[in-house]
């Protein structure tokens, strides 16, 4: 089983899915744990040129190529590999943040975006978790790890964006919740890190009996 996590800066995501992992491990399942941009060597090195905010402007085409270069290398180094293992395999971002940020926000027209997918053989997921959040709280929660942590900082180049920017990626992902109704599940990111997972794990447990 692929579960891939998505969700606006500051919902939660990467912190959710290290407590999925935690959780799958002690309930004795195989699983891999890994995330977008920079599951592989080849992908980290992307990563740093991605989301750094200094490197100049980019069209919105030279980032979505180098976002799939990434994904690529990902599926077939690791995610693949580890699906033909039996593991489960659980990705912090995926598929679904192209279509809302290099698609909804950046504007890259989603049929297009398809097509490359489907030309380089990108699988979809089989189950999403969406940690939805209202933005001025994610926006919020993301800037202050951003300013205690220069690491965070070094990756900023999207919170640097206007609250505009992302209600798109909110909308957008919401909008593919519709699109996906028996992949995508919508969990309400609000709330302490312990409630929030106490709704993760109830999908976990539904889906990995
Ligand atoms: P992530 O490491 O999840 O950052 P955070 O934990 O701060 O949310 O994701 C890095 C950034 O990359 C995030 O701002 C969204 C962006 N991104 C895309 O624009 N397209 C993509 O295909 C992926 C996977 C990520």
């Amino acid at each position: 089983m692929f579960i891939t996590f998505e969700g606006i800066e500051g919902s939660g995501k990467s912190l959710q899915i290290g407590r999925a992992h935690e959780h799958l491990g002690r309930r004795g399942i195989p699983c891999l744990l890994t995330r977008e941009p920079g599951g592989t060597e080849f992908g980290r090195a992307l990563r740093r040129v991605l989301l750094s905010p200094d490197g100049g402007r980019r069209e919105p085409w030279s980032e979505l190529l180098l976002y799939l270069a990434d994904r690529h290398q990902h599926l077939r180094e690791e995610i693949e590999p580890a699906l033909g293992r039996g593991q489960v395999v659980l990705c912090d971002r995926y598929q679904d943040a192209t279509r809302v940020y290099q698609g909804a926000a950046r504007g890259i027209p989603m049929d297009d975006i398809e097509r490359v997918a489907r030309l380089l053989g990108i699988i979809e997921p089989d189950r999403t978790v969406l940690l939805d959040l209202d933005v001025e709280t994610g926006l919020g929660r993301a800037r202050a790890r951003n300013g205690s942590d220069p690491a965070a900082a070094a990756e900023g180049r999207f919170e640097a964006e206007d609250l505009s920017f992302h209600r798109k990626i909110r909308q957008g992902y919401l909008a593919l919740a519709r699109r996906f109704p028996g992949r995508i599940e919508v969990v309400d990111a609000a709330g302490s890190p312990d409630e929030v997972f106490a709704r993760v794990r109830e999908l976990l447990d539904r889906w990995l009996p």
